[in-house]
Order: C-alpha cells, then structure tokens, then sequence
C-alpha cells in the first residue's frame, strides 16, 4: 500500500531528526565525512571543519562540484540538512554573497545554525521550511543547489517549480540525486523499504 504524502513526511523528519542528533545511529545510508570525501569533496577542506560540521552530511553529490558559486552570488541550499554544502557555498560567495539554507527538520536547521557559528560565517542563514514553499521573493536567487533531498519529496513537480520560480533569469539548478532506472523491477524497489530509507 503506498503511503500519504504526510506518512512520507513523518517518516522524513523522523529519519532526519536521529541523522542530526544521532549520526553514528545511521546504518542504512553513508553519513559523515569519509561519505563526502568518498562523493569528491575536497578531503584537506573536510578534515579542516569541525565534527559536528560533517558527521550529518548526507548528501549523494558534490552540487557545488557542478559549478562554483562566485563572489556576490546569493545561493539557496534546499534540503540543507547540518549544513556542510551551505557553509562551503558561504566560503566562495565571500562577504558580498549569502547563503540561504531551507530544511523542514528542525534538528538540522538547530545544528546548521550552529555549525555556521562554529565556523564564523555571518552570510549564511538557515530557515524551517519545506521546500514546496520557499520563503523567498521570486527571482531572488543566482543558485540554487541541492543534495539529495528532491527522492524524498512526494510532490516534485511543485518543489521544482519553486526552485525555478526563486531563480534569477539565467540563474543555475545544480542538484545531485537517486534516479529510479526504468529498468528496476517493482520487486527491487519494494526492497529499498519505505521513502525515508
Ligand atoms: C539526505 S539529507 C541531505 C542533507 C544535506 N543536503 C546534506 O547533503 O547533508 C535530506 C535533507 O532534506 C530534508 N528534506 C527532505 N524533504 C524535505 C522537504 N520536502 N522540504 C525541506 N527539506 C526536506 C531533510 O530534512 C534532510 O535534512
């Protein structure tokens, strides 16, 4: 039987609430540092930032490997989870950019915050949010990235449709994902369990 878009959301924050407070738990899915070295993070960049900055990541990509964000640009991270690809974002848009971080977990969002803290950077703020309702102006934004959050949203055309609606004119969409191949049975994704595995 599948499940509501709310029983997805319950078991999204759930999920989500224990990788922020409890990533050693996370036994399912790569979590932490040797994860985003193992994705092409840079690994002198990773081993430099404090633990809590790292152990949550749960990215599948390295969006910000997909094109750099220059100096001045305003980036949103949708899905932003602890942190990690905010803060690195925050680093090269320099003190003329920012940083906006969007999660609807609000132990993510605790941490994010106090990672950015932790690191000193004053351009990067993070908001409790869902990602179908960004709160943010139209056009508003050169960036927008994202790292493995668009699997777990069940209405993905409405959370693409904000992505672009906040998109300045020629502005980027760079998002790593989970693609489901055509050629995958019902039988192996029944196996992968439920949407928050
Ligand atoms: C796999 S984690 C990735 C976190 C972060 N991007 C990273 O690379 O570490 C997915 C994140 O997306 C958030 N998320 C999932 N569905 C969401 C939605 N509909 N709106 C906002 N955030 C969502 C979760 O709370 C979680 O922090």
């Amino acid at each position: 039987m599948s499940e509501t878009h709310d029983e997805i959301r319950d078991g999204v924050l759930e999920r989500f609430t224990r990788t922020a407070v409890a990533p050693e738990q996370e036994k399912t899915f790569p979590v932490g540092p040797d994860s985003a070295k193992a994705l092409g993070y840079d690994a002198g960049e990773i081993d430099s930032l404090p633990r809590a900055v790292t152990e949550s990541f749960c990215g599948v990509g390295n969006p910000i490997g997909l094109g750099e964000p220059q100096p001045g640009d305003t980036v949103l991270d949708l899905g932003s989870g602890a942190g990690l690809d905010s803060i690195l974002a925050a680093r090269k848009v320099g003190p003329t950019g920012k940083v906006i971080g969007v999660d609807m977990t609000e132990a993510m969002i605790d941490k994010a915050r106090r990672n950015a803290g932790s690191v000193g950077l004053d351009n990067v703020e993070f908001v409790h949010s869902g990602a179908d309702a960004i709160p943010m102006e139209d056009a508003s934004v050169d960036v927008v990235i994202s790292n493995g959050v668009l699997n777990l949203c069940p209405d993905k055309p409405k959370v693409l449709r904000e992505a672009f609606r906040v998109l300045r004119p020629g502005g980027r969409l760079q998002m790593a994902d989970i693609l489901l191949h055509d050629d995958v049975t019902p039988e192996e994704v029944a196996e992968k369990g439920t949407w928050s595995d």
